[in-house]
């Protein structure tokens, strides 16, 4: 049986004998038999492990949306190929390899994890392979190693972390300790939380690491009272941030906890009372009383008997900034220029709120304050409005 190439003829990898049938054809008719087949949509997420909750309902979300659109983007049907990350970085590369070059899909959402997502990277740099983030927030990705192919849909390590550190700064608070895993976005959220409470006048005086994704918490939390400090800001997700909260609480610290949103993101329910009080900054929050939110909270309940979160923001964000850009080449992914223009230029409603894209193909949102009150994180102001990465380094 002859195999369609799943890649089109400017693809520069993976072809072998199947580019030969199609490069004997037309243009036009190569174009019509890629297009008549489904586009295969490769999504490497987490299954397994402390972010498995965020890979499951970035997936949902990822659904919903193609659902919404009658199951085709772009006029195409789509066929999803899913892999579990495991958030192991060392196997990154390889199983973005596997998704690309054995699957051969045409675009790949992928994934939670920084130091995934740098292999990922490595690999559709090398591949040309349209990605779309939809969490991870490895600042490399939109800075130094930014590339034309690949946009992101949730945010930057840096961007919540800030808005937390301004929000901070603005309450007067002068000294802070920073407690985070050990890796890519611990420490760059570590970084944009200095920065913004550096604004205010403050500072970070102590920083205490753990290896992700271990929660040995007690060590470090036994360092807090000798610290001197007027807050405590965190970096932990998924079940290592459900741990820490309760262990933070069970210690009796004085000093307030605060953190980037993902602190208490869709976990609330499992920390229960441990939580309450706690403020973080985020691009997203409970109660967000516009149309598009109230839908799609909605929507996203129906069809998993969950609460939204805002891994399913970012997921249900991907989809959708996916859907106008293949809208604009009508499914046509080897238009690469019309539609990298089109996700370049991308303003699209948010259950966030109105999101646009910046020169680095990194979303532009507003950042929350939030404070975890009876199960919710509810939106207290705006810590950092529009705000966008820096971009640094970025060439495009
Ligand atoms: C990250 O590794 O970039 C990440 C993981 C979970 C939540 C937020 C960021």
């Amino acid at each position: 049986m002859t195999r369609i190439p799943s890649r089109g003829p400017s693809r520069r990898h993976v072809l072998g004998g199947a580019t030969a049938i199609a490069a004997a054809s037309t243009l036009p008719t190569r174009i019509a038999i890629a297009q008549a087949r489904p586009l295969k949509l490769g999504l490497m997420l987490p299954y397994s492990g402390t972010f498995a909750k965020l890979g499951e309902n970035i997936t949902f979300a990822i659904e919903l949306l193609i659902a919404e659109k009658g199951g085709k983007l772009g006029g195409r049907d789509v066929q999803i190929i899913k892999l579990d990350d495991e958030s192991k970085p060392e196997n990154g590369p390889q199983n973005a390899e596997r998704l690309i070059k054995r699957d051969g899909v045409d675009v790949l959402i992928g994934t939670v994890h920084s130091g995934v997502q740098m292999g990922i990277h490595k690999v559709v740099r090398e591949t040309g392979t349209l990605c779309i983030v939809p969490n991870a927030g490895a600042v490399a990705v939109t800075r130094e190693l930014c590339a034309k192919n690949v946009f992101r849909a949730s945010f930057s390590n840096w961007q919540p972390a800030y808005g937390m550190g301004l929000a901070l700064g603005k309450k007067g608070v002068k000294k802070a300790a920073w407690i985070t895993w050990d890796y890519a976005a611990g420490a760059e959220s570590g970084a944009g939380f200095k920065e913004g409470l550096e604004k205010g006048g403050g500072q970070v005086v102590q920083t205490l690491t753990l290896k992700f994704p271990e929660t040995n918490f007690q060590p470090l939390l036994a360092q807090v009272p000798g610290l001197g400090v007027d807050a405590v800001g965190a970096f932990f997700a998924g079940g290592g941030a459900v741990q820490f909260v309760k262990e933070y609480k069970a210690a009796g610290l004085k000093v307030p906890l605060c953190g980037s949103g993902f602190l208490t993101e869709g976990v609330l329910a499992a920390q229960g009372e441990a939580a309450e009080g706690i403020e973080t900054a985020l691009h997203y929050g409970d109660g967000l009383d516009n149309p598009k939110n109230i839908a799609f909270r909605k929507a996203f309940k129906d069809k998993t008997q969950r609460d939204a979160d805002v891994y399913a923001v970012q997921g249900y964000d991907s989809a959708q900034l996916l859907a106008i850009g293949l809208e604009a080449v009508k499914g046509n992914v080897e238009d690469e220029a019309n539609l990298y223009k089109a996700l370049r230029a991308a303003k699209f409603a948010s259950p966030r709120g109105p999101v646009s894209m910046s020169s680095a193909q990194e979303v532009i949102h507003h950042i929350y304050l939030r404070r975890a009150e009876k199960g919710e994180n509810k939106v207290i102001g705006i810590a950092a409005e529009n705000l966008a990465d820096p971009g640094t380094g970025c060439k495009l």
